[in-house]
């Protein structure tokens, strides 16, 4: 059987997975419209011996398990149905990983251990290392090798219960290999039973041919990378790294224009290593703004009156070995919609896991275990505008389960970097963690 037939297959059966110790639904108290913020973000909407009935890729209805099992559709069909039990499991939403930089093909050694022997990643760039020595690689790369790379992390990261991930290009830095690598990323997608958005990040560094002259990259970026990848439709989004030594505030808004005039939707890399003013982004209304190390106060009060996402990735803190975390008390407590991704890439965070990044919110960060686990779920749908369909259990969302090997929610990011993950469901297709691949 191909694989998308055996796909397809399992997405039309039914899944019902029953006597759920703790199934966290993310359903809000209250019926206010928008991404979560403040206190909003621990409401976490906690079933005790839960039910979640699955048909054809979509959550068809949540409750408790002895009401689930009284269904009369469920009494009629329930040969069709596969029955999973999750006594002493938990059930969170699968979740929403909004920022990755997946189309890469080396890790970058030398980086780590200059690093390791006191350089910093700005010093690394300088020198050469950084961003810009991945790309070498990526241009040589063929269209396959590159999706083959781009699969294996979307694999790992489903058994860590990831099931919605944001896919970057920005290790080309030329037309052909942007599309190469937006193409390597829809290859993959294709063969993920999960969901994918793409985004095209060229403004990722200025490359070494253009150095002196980043206002000709900025044009290439703006005049040719950008409309063709909206005309063949390989992204949903334009991202631009905004920082000394990448891009300035004025490259980011001619791109940031570039992108809407062509119907991309924006987002960026901002305050990661310092001040940014950002009140000239959100004319464009994007969907997140990411990092946000360096955020000022004045910022923090126009973002607390809007729906731009602050996506926090202390993955790249903590691998970076910066002393300071991004300022999630300050924003949360501002009232700022906060969400958490992995910022998975070769330089500043390689890693696939969200409850590793949920872990180290809690403990650098002063998130609570709730505000972590809705900053992964919903406030990541909203932070790739998928607010419909991920990020909650509910009926008539995609059916994007994980399901974990604890008692109490709590223990998500409290065991950390060390994979706790039972079983993910991706669009109604299971997938088993450790390396078993496809169930059922
Ligand atoms: O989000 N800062 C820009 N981009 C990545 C790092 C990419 C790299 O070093 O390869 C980030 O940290
Ligand atoms: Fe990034």
């Amino acid at each position: 059987m191909t694989a998308s037939k055996k796909t397809k297959d399992q997405a039309e059966r039914a899944l019902l997975l029953v006597n759920i110790g703790q199934l966290l639904t993310l359903r809000s108290a209250s019926a206010k419209p928008g991404p979560r913020r403040g206190p909003e973000l621990k409401e976490l909407g906690i079933i005790e011996d839960g039910a979640v009935l699955c048909v054809g890729g979509k959550i068809v209805s949540v409750g408790r398990t002895k009401d689930a099992l009284r269904d009369p559709w469920l009494k009629r069909n329930r040969k069709r149905v596969i029955e999973i039990d999750c006594e002493d499991q938990v059930v969170v939403p699968g979740f929403v990983d909004s920022h990755t930089h997946p189309a890469f093909v080396k890790p970058r050694l030398v980086d780590f251990e200059k690093r390791i022997a006191g350089a910093s990643y700005e010093e690394i760039a300088e020198a050469g290392g950084g961003i810009r020595s991945s790309v070498e690689s990526v241009r040589a790369a063929s269209k396959s090798r590159l999706a083959e790379k781009v699969s294996d992390a979307l694999h790992e990261m489903a058994e860590q219960g990831t099931t919605t991930v944001e896919a970057k290009s920005g290790y080309g830095l030329t037309v052909e290999s942007e599309l190469k690598s937006l193409e390597a990323i829809r290859d993959a997608a294709a063969r993920w039973p999960g969901t994918v958005i793409p985004t095209l990040l060229g403004a990722h560094v200025v490359p070494k041919e253009f150095q002196g002259a980043s206002k000709n990259y900025v044009g290439l970026v703006c005049e040719e990378m950008i409309p063709h990848t909206a005309r063949r439709k390989l992204a949903r989004f334009v991202d631009v790294f905004c920082e000394r030594g990448a891009f300035t505030i004025d490259d980011t808004v001619k791109i940031f224009e570039a992108a809407s005039k062509h119907g991309l939707s924006v987002r960026g890399h901002v305050c990661q290593l310092s001040k940014c003013e950002l009140s000239r982004f959100l004319d464009f209304n994007p969907a997140s703004l990411d990092h946000m190390d360096y955020v000022s106060d004045a910022d923090i009060a126009r973002l607390a009156q809007r729906d731009t996402i602050a996506t926090l990735v202390p993955g790249a803190n903590y691998f970076l070995g910066q002393g300071h975390y991004p300022p999630a008390r300050t924003l949360i407590d501002a009232g700022v919609p906060v969400a958490l991704a992995t910022d998975y890439n070769p330089g500043s965070s390689p890693t696939s896991s969200m409850p590793v990044v949920m872990s180290l919110a809690c403990t650098h960060m002063q998130m609570s275990p709730a505000e972590a686990i809705a900053a992964a779920t919903v406030n990541g749908a909203w932070a790739l505008q998928l607010q419909n369909r991920k990020g909650s259990i509910e009926p008539g969302k995609d059916a994007d389960l994980a399901v974990f090997e604890a008692e109490d929610y709590r223990e998500i990011p409290y065991w950390f970097a060390s994979n706790r993950c039972a079983f993910a469901v991706l669009n109604g297709t299971l997938v088993a963690s450790g390396g078993s691949g496809e169930l059922a």
